[in-house]
């Protein structure tokens, strides 16, 4: 099993609420949070908490797949080798005629015709933004190159070019140079000839050593939210623009140097080095089962495939992607998998129909219906997640996104509490409160906590939740060639570090802080303030009264740990008294993790990446009858022992 750092809350000595007093209850003007430990109201869903990803914000290329050079197969742009330089003066250009292969169907061809000691020539690639370099590193760089005139030597390491194609792999180490971030990386030679390259890449070292792969700073951010499940790879992504420029998963797997790439509906190209077998790996190495979204024929731009003989193949490539993933590798696809390095069947219970399909194509119901039963015929075990409400077939799980204001998200706290529990699980597979960027700020948090507490009080239903998007670069925010496509993301890095945003602390807290039943929950004296909604469908809305303090209760059942969370999203202390019920005792002393801020627009960044983190208090005095002091802009657990 793969080691990984996991994230620890860190103990405060003296913060100002780090020790908030517990005390006898107080006049009844005080808000009252009760609890019923005696009326479990539904389980926790062990899969609630899980991730969402897709190539977007420089996710995977410039993020988490650790690819140091930047349009490493040429095909970014049809015409010219965008993101490379030349060193001194050589004739560059794309060149159809020597392919590498029908994936890499074109190289660049450098004509260093007059190299010399004195005037090397070649090429030269800043990465992302500039190469990120650490101390006494080692970094693989590789690259294919031929050549038919050239056999001199080519520094990034001396190596003898000859005729035909060739894999080149060297090794960099670098020595005690301070870090920094804005390198690039050369090729050249002193001697003339003419020389084709492919696939020039660069890795730093990668996660549990693997050549290349997933980044380790970010894999342990991940780690620590101990997420149980992946939606991938999409998103806008699995649909593309176009057809053609759908999420093909055939063509993203194999060796890397074979995968001929895509443009992402995002504005930029993908070489698909995060590919279906390095998504399923990365499941894998953090325990998180896949919820694999099939392509459902229809693409962002309009372009869809009608139910029927046409929707056919795409079914099919839905059947064989199945395979693929979970097939014995007796068949096609499940030795591909083998072939591809893995033989074992990865664990698969989801399967997703598409993405949104609730306002981009009529037809979703007779695709949603084509592929559900092509599904359920051969795998039945499977759970089929529709992204819209259809009326053919009964989903097993129904999809629904949200994006909202801290005050929409907190005005629909309570939205699924009067939901009828007869209709399909929900999975919650994009949500965000939208404040802040390019990751989100206390604001955020606060949104996004009393959200989850509505959540989570309602797992008996919503099965799954991810929080949309997960990553952003934030080498540059603005401009033509941006880092940042959108706003407000849970995690953000450049090329040498990465941190995570209030939001990110906040779902740290609830994803490992939580009971498997869930307790009836009651309140009294809460808070509100006047809040104006936006209007809807061009018709104005009447003033609302927002909640400001949010809550909700779990048991674990065998440690008999009660988990409080509570959401302060005022600007001011406030002193609730908890009533808890059904319990003969709560043991005085307990353990609470607070995330708190002194302003809604405090948040951490690449610069400042731990101003908001959460920190352990010990407890003591508590009882089944209690006063806390919650902290302004405090996000609470508080465990309970009721043994
Ligand atoms: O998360 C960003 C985008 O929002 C997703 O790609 C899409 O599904 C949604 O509209």
């Amino acid at each position: 099993m793969k080691k990984l750092f996991t994230l620890c809350f860190v103990i405060a000595a003296s913060r100002v609420f780090a020790q908030a007093p517990i005390g006898p209850a107080t006049a009844s003007a005080v808000p009252v949070l009760q609890i019923d430990s005696g009326k479990v109201t539904g389980k926790v869903s062990p899969t609630l908490y899980g991730l969402m990803t897709e190539e977007i914000n420089y996710s995977y290329e410039g993020g988490l797949y650790g690819e140091l050079i930047r349009n490493r197969s040429f095909l970014a742009n049809p015409s010219w080798p965008i993101y490379w330089e030349v060193v001194g003066n050589p004739a560059v250009l794309l060149d159809r005629n020597q392919p590498l292969n029908s994936a890499l169907n074109v190289s660049l061809k450098v004509d260093a015709g007059t190299a010399s000691e004195k005037t090397p020539e070649g090429i030269a690639n800043g990465g992302y933004w500039g190469i990120p370099v650490k101390p006494d590193t080692i970094y693989r760089a590789s690259f294919f190159a031929r050549s038919d005139n050239y056999r001199g030597p080519l520094t990034v390491a001396l190596v003898s070019i000859s005729s035909g194609w060739h894999n080149y792999a060297v090794r960099l180490r670098t020595k005690d140079v301070p870090p920094s971030n804005d390198n690039a990386l050369e090729i050249f030679t002193t001697t003339p000839g003419t020389i084709w390259f492919q696939q020039v890449s660069l890795f730093p070292p990668m996660f549990d050593n693997q050549p290349d792969g997933f980044r380790p700073d970010i894999m342990e951010l991940l780690a620590a939210m101990r997420p149980s499940f992946l939606r991938f790879p999409g998103g806008n992504y699995l649909e593309g623009n176009t057809i053609q420029e759908r999420f093909d998963w055939q063509s993203t797997i194999g060796p890397v140097w074979q995968r001929p790439g895509h443009k992402s509906p995002w504005g930029y190209w993908s070489t698909d080095g995060m590919g279906l077998m390095e998504f399923l790996e990365w499941c894998q190495d953090l325990h998180m089962q896949p919820v694999l979204a099939i392509y459902a024929g229809y693409s962002l731009d309009g372009q869809h495939v009608a139910p029927g003989p046409e929707l056919e193949p795409y079914v099919q490539s839905a059947l064989d992607e199945i395979q693929y993933v979970i097939g014995s590798t007796s068949t096609k696809w499940g030795g591909q998998r083998a072939s591809d390095g893995h033989p074992a069947p990865f664990p698969l219970r989801y399967i997703e129909v598409g993405n949104e399909d609730y306002n981009r194509s009529s037809e979703y119901d007779g695709r949603f219906a084509q592929f559900y039963d092509a599904i359920k015929a051969k795998y039945p075990e499977l759970q089929v997640i529709a992204t819209a409400p259809v009326k053919s077939r009964t989903p097993d799980v129904i999809d629904e996104h949200y994006y909202r204001s801290q005050e929409d998200m907190e005005a629909n706290a309570f939205q699924y509490d009067q939901r009828p529990r007869t209709g399909p699980k929900v999975f919650v597979g994009e949500w965000a409160t939208r404040v802040g960027s390019p990751t989100p700020n206390m604001a955020g948090a606060l949104g996004d906590a009393a959200w989850m507490t509505g959540m989570e009080r309602n797992s008996d239903l919503v099965v799954m939740a991810s929080y949309a998007p997960l990553f952003v670069n934030v080498s540059r925010l603005t401009g033509q060639d941006r880092s940042m496509q959108w706003t407000t993301d849970l995690i953000g890095y450049d090329g040498l570090t990465s941190y995570g945003s209030p939001s990110y602390y906040a779902q740290v807290m609830f994803s490992t802080l939580h009971g498997d039943e869930i307790l009836a929950t009651d309140s009294q004296n809460i808070p509100t303030r006047e809040w104006q909604p936006r209007p809807f469908q061009g018709r104005t809305r009447p003033p609302e009264q927002l909640r400001q303090i949010f809550f909700d209760a779990t048991r674990d059942n065998q440690s008999g740990i009660i988990y409080l969370k509570v959401v302060n999203e005022t600007g001011t202390t406030q002193n609730v008294h908890v009533q808890i019920a059904g319990t003969p005792m709560i043991q005085p002393e307990g353990k609470a993790v607070v995330l708190q801020a002194n302003s809604p627009d405090d948040t951490n960044s690449i610069e400042q990446p731990r101003n908001i983190v959460p920190h352990m208090e010990e407890v003591r005095g508590l009882s089944t009858d209690f006063s806390r002091l919650l902290a302004p802009y405090s996000i609470t657990v508080l465990m309970l022992r009721t043994k």
